[in-house]
């Protein structure tokens, strides 16, 4: 008798061909957990909370793992805090420039801690959020972004502390501000950065916030993200170091970090392929099935790619510009790698965006 049944041993071609399709990110989940795995010990050891920054890093499918490591996420607006709350379903700390009150009744169901920018934004929506329930009850928490004015990073589009900033406030402006309400403050100033910088910035804190901190109403910090923690050259120990001395200096109940990168950083790849390759005034352009605006971090969008290296030479002999296709933020997230497969004999390259392509 013959067996119709599949044999489920065997993928049928279907399935080979779906499996086989770009693009598509590949995550090696040994490479996540092993990341995992270091930033639980640190909270174990400095008595802190880690949650997922998913600006940085929002592969739902890895949340059931990162989930047994971390606290939650953190959100920059309403659809991240549903995903989290969706997905994750731990803490959701949000924080966004500027809410609209058609997200606010949404963001008050599902935030634990909600993170004003301005005080214009904490007045604007003081009395909502206190006369909720979930504020009343304490299941969420109001916050205040601050802007401790201290650039620590190299790149300027990425200084939240830069002249102009729109992001987080400063100390002058605090002065005048009714801090009824809020229990907490968060900055995020870091962006792949070492704690030498953290360092620094937290004497900026002290110097500028100092006293608001000790104040008894204020019973945590938000430490944003930016710590390249999972980095093997980053002193844990120091991180560690700091994050226990600021909460003894302030008597805090709870410290938190959101890191993005550091979650996912060295955990996989995106994988894509050149679709054509033209020809135009001497450029070779290789036109991909990826785009910086749907593939891609969000800081990749708008920034221009002139060329591509593998290894450090230049790919088909000469530069090729990507279109649809931008290394800026590939080059930042060192961790993804990108595997294409090209023309008709499907090379795949499969290295360290970071190393291997760099922008010409
Ligand atoms: C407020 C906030 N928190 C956390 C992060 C995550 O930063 P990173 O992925 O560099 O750790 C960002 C990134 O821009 C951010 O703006």
């Amino acid at each position: 008798m013959i067996n119709k049944e599949p044999d489920p041993t065997f993928l049928s071609l279907n399935a080979i061909q779906a499996i086989m399709q770009s693009p598509r990110y590949i995550i090696n989940l040994a490479a996540l957990r092993h990341n995992l795995e270091l930033l639980r010990d640190l909270k174990q050891e400095a008595s802190c909370h880690i949650v997922l920054a998913l600006k940085g890093f929002a592969l739902w499918k890895c949340f059931p793992l990162i989930s047994e490591y971390l606290d939650g996420c953190c959100a920059s607006g309403l659809w991240e805090a549903k995903l989290s709350h969706d997905k994750m379903g731990l803490h959701t700390l949000t924080y966004s420039p500027a809410y609209k009150d058609s997200e606010l009744k949404d963001l008050l169901e599902i935030s634990h801690h909600l993170d004003f920018n301005s005080p214009s934004q904490w007045l604007r929506y003081r009395e909502t959020v206190t006369s909720h329930p979930r504020f009343q009850s304490g299941k969420l928490k109001c916050g205040i972004r601050i802007n401790p004015e201290h650039s620590t990073g190299s790149t300027p589009i990425y200084d939240p502390c830069a002249s102009g900033s729109r992001l987080g406030t400063t100390a002058e402006q605090l002065k005048h501000l009714d801090l009824n309400g809020i229990t907490g403050f968060h900055f995020h100033t870091l962006c792949e950065q070492y704690t030498h910088d953290l360092a620094s910035t937290l004497e900026a804190i002290d110097d500028k916030f100092g006293d608001y901190l000790r104040h008894p109403e204020i019973t945590w910090l938000n430490m944003g993200g930016g710590h390249w923690i999972t980095k093997p050259d980053y002193d844990r120990a120091h991180l560690i170091e700091l994050i226990k001395a600021t909460q003894q200096r302030y008597q805090l109940q709870e410290i938190w970090l959101e890191p993005g990168e550091a979650i996912a950083i060295h955990s996989g790849v995106l994988e894509a392929n050149v679709v054509d390759i033209v020809h135009n005034a001497g450029h070779q352009i290789a036109i991909l099935d990826v785009s910086a605006t749907c593939h891609m971090p969000v800081s990749t969008c708008g920034l221009p790619v002139t060329g591509l290296e593998v290894g450090g030479e230049p790919y088909f002999g000469a530069a090729v510009s990507l279109e649809r296709m931008c290394c800026r933020a590939l080059s930042r997230s060192e961790g993804i790698f990108a595997a294409a497969s090209v023309g008709s004999d499907c090379e795949i390259l499969s290295r360290e965006l970071g190393s291997a392509i760099s922008i010409g």
